[in-house]
């Protein structure tokens, strides 16, 4: 904890990269010799960086420090067989939430906007699905050059941002634009990428983790559920816009920053939370993996081992996302399905059994995906058709449902919001 006054104060209190997976590429500048800050502060907000360098970036600073200040080697070469056997250039592509590129050099902009794929760097920016930045470092009468006005705008017209520049004294001996920004600045600017507004104004409530049902005082039944999936779901929503409430059975997660998090630890007391919550609600999120069945009576006493057998009486516990579909006026009601197999037709019937206006399926009992791990598959289920969505980290694929959801939200209530009602 950093209190005001502390150079980590802003950091802490304001930003957040929290399991965020930045990729920084490092290219060749006398701003490089910053890097290594950058990479420092994007580890203090969380994030898990990557280091990608150029061959002129390393010139400028070395590949030892880059892995010293990251964690992780500095990945370099395009063809470079041991790292392929470790992290390979397509991985790496896809591992990254987010690619900064910082210090960006004029000649890196430029073969960005030309679609140049010549090395490790270039290639994974043109392999990757991430969000990409890029912050420009350069003389002055580089950075005014139309060639590098052109390229920029190319840049900006496909979608990548451009952090900066900052203007002053620079190392060349001139003054004027063509500073690299300020590395927590740059962290900021880094963090407000996962902010989307679509959710802005809207009040979400998402369920999250197992249930416990009491058997005796030291014995519950449960599943494997960790929670991931629902506070990556939590976090998506608040990223945003919405106001969060998660309610959480039992896990060893932390809440993510920004949203209310409520306790609870049975299926019944989940159930009694969300109704006490669910008329303020716009949308319910229920990734929670709810117990059907309780434990009709638990023991008072610690259930001793006398018998061969031993019959426990389970009784259905309440179901909380048919309920809240049942609700007039009813929230847009998004539920899971965790299936072990014929994912699609079982999604569909509780579809249709639960009245939701959208299930997001995954498989679970394998490894990889699913149940504990931090990536799944999931496919979205509505009425009017299925979109599946590939293998990602838990907090990209709940960003991608997040983004789906508000679209169907606001083409559902146009009148709220007519400005985001046709976005896709
Ligand atoms: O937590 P992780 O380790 O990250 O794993 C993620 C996950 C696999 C738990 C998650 O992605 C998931 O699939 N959650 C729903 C699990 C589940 O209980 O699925 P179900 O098919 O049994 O239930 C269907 C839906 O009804 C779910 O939205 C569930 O929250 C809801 N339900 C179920 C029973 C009940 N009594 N009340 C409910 O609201």
């Amino acid at each position: 904890m950093y209190l005001p006054g502390h150079p980590k104060y802003t950091l802490y209190h304001m930003v957040s990269l929290t399991n965020k997976r930045i990729l920084l590429g490092v290219t060749g500048g006398i701003a490089a010799y910053k890097s290594a800050d950058v990479v420092r502060r994007l580890r203090d907000a969380g994030a898990e960086v990557r280091v990608v360098m150029t061959r002129a970036a390393a010139e400028f600073i070395t590949p030892l420090t880059m892995q010293a200040v990251s964690g992780h080697p500095a990945h370099r070469h395009l063809l470079d067989a041991q790292a392929e056997s470790g992290m390979g250039h397509i991985e790496l592509a896809r591992w990254a939430d987010a690619v900064l590129v910082a210090p960006a050099s004029a000649n890196f902009i430029a073969k960005l906007a030309q679609g140049l794929a010549d090395d490790l760097l270039s290639t994974l920016c043109l392999a990757s699905g991430a969000a990409l930045a890029v912050a420009p470092a350069m003389n002055r009468q580089m950075w005014d050059n139309p060639a590098t006005q052109a390229n920029l705008a190319t840049l900006q017209k496909n979608g990548v941002r451009i952090f900066g520049p900052g203007s002053g004294a620079q190392a060349c001996g001139e003054t004027g634009a063509g500073r690299m920004i300020d590395p927590l600045e740059l962290v900021t600017l880094t963090a407000a990428m996962f902010e989307t507004g679509e959710l802005d104004g809207l009040d979400v409530l998402v369920t999250a983790g197992p249930t416990w049902e009491p058997i005796d005082p030291v014995r519950v039944i449960t599943n494997r559920s960790s929670g991931k999936m629902g506070y990556a779901v939590a976090k998506a929503a608040m990223e945003a816009g919405a106001r969060v409430t998660l309610i959480s059975g039992p896990t060893a997660l932390a809440p993510p920053a920004r949203v209310e998090c409520l306790r609870v630890m049975t299926a019944q007391e989940m159930f009694d939370a969300v109704q006490a919550r669910i008329a303020a609600a716009n949308i319910f999120i229920g990734a929670a993996a709810v117990a059907d069945y309780r434990p009709a009576q638990a023991a008072a006493g610690k259930i001793k081992k006398t018998a061969d057998t031993l019959q426990l009486n389970l009784v259905r516990n309440p179901d909380i996302l048919a309920s809240v579909a049942a609700r007039t006026p009813a929230p847009f009601v998004v539920g899971f399905a965790a299936e072990t197999d014929d994912l699609e037709r079982n999604a569909v019937a509780k579809l249709q059994a639960k009245h939701a206006d959208l299930v997001a399926a995954n498989l679970v009992g394998r490894p990889g995906s699913g149940f504990e791990c931090d990536d799944n598959r999931l496919m979205l289920v509505e009425a009017d058709g299925t979109v599946e969505l590939p293998l990602l980290s838990k907090e990209r694929a709940a960003r991608e449902l997040i983004h789906h959801i508000a679209v169907r939200y606001h083409a559902k209530n146009p009148a709220e919001n007519p400005r985001l009602a046709h976005r896709q």
